[in-house]
């Protein structure tokens, strides 16, 4: 269902059979909600985010692509998060998601203006996927349609809502390598047990596994992230400092967030002409007695 959200721009909404629902701006192909069967929001989006052109979207799933961060000479981040997307009414069949009839399938095709800034042409497809569960899937299919190769490095900028931020912890990262982006991108080593969060953090963590969890006690929930194709796992909060410094995100919203963005970073993909990647990321959310049976 496409419809008309903040300031006229374009959103479909998806809708699973047993309540859950996700939309997507077409602006950024940016997932800026996700919510379970009892209607509560998953994601977090700044109440400052600015819904305007060229500005990205401050929260949901920003597709960081063809750049992550700053790691070359693009604008941050990229420019898919802040170019206009468009439904792809012919998409190639994916294997997967065949059950899900709630799904919208966006192609992103580089403009004139774009092949100044970046010269390599090619066609970005992204899946969004409800599952019967209310999982919520994206798979990212990135095609070289041009006659070189090209070079680039990727992230879902995945903004989990959370209850307070210091109650929070995240498996499946400790004891990893990670880049340190408060210092200098230097490498080092995660100690002992799972993250837990008292001050600003901006890691790049590196040969992740494929599922990493974050645990909410306060809220009893468990996010399990799966992932496909993304190495990285990037974790990011801002904490007060940076938070006041930013002016679509309001001061004390960093207690209520936590980014952990399935990447490609440390190992740029390269594509020849004709080839495809492919990267998913499978989000759910669940009780937490059901993973701790307390
Ligand atoms: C994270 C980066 O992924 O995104 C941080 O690791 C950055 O360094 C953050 O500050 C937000 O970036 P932006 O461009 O959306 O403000």
């Amino acid at each position: 269902e496409l419809c008309t959200g903040v300031h006229g721009l374009p959103k479909v909404l998806l809708r699973e059979s047993r309540g859950s629902s996700a939309e997507v701006y077409l602006y950024g192909g940016q997932v800026t909600s996700w919510k379970n069967d009892h209607g509560e929001e998953l994601l977090f989006v700044s109440s400052k985010a600015i819904f305007k052109p060229p500005k990205a979207i401050r929260g949901g799933i920003p597709i960081c692509f063809p750049q992550f961060a700053n790691h070359g000479s693009l604008e941050q981040h990229g420019f898919a998060r802040n170019r206009f997307w468009k439904i792809d009414n012919d998409p190639a069949p994916l294997p997967t998601n065949s059950t899900s009839k709630a799904y919208v399938d966006l192609i992103f095709k580089p403009s004139d203006e774009d092949l100044k800034i970046w010269p390599h042409s090619f066609e970005f497809r992204l899946r969004v996927a409800l599952g019967p569960g209310g999982d919520l899937m994206l798979t990212s299919r990135i095609r070289n349609t041009d006659a070189k190769p090209f070079t680039f490095t990727f992230a879902y900028h995945t903004y989990f809502s959370v209850s307070d931020i210091s109650e929070v912890r995240v498996e499946g990262l400790e004891t990893l390598d990670y880049l340190d982006n408060l210092q200098n991108k230097e490498r080092f080593t995660e100690q002992g047990d799972a993250l837990t969060f008292e001050s600003e953090v901006d890691k790049v963590y590196l040969s992740t596994p494929t599922k990493i969890a974050i645990l909410d006690h306060e809220k009893k929930r468990t996010f399990v992230i799966r992932k496909d194709g993304l190495p990285d796992a990037v974790v990011w909060n801002p904490w007060d400092k940076k938070a006041k410094a930013m002016a679509d995100f309001g001061d004390d919203e960093y207690k209520h967030m936590l980014c952990v963005e399935p990447a490609s970073i440390e190992k740029p993909i390269t594509l020849k002409p004709g080839e495809e990647w492919r990267g998913r990321q499978e989000l759910s959310a669940v009780p937490s007695s059901y993973c701790s049976g307390q």
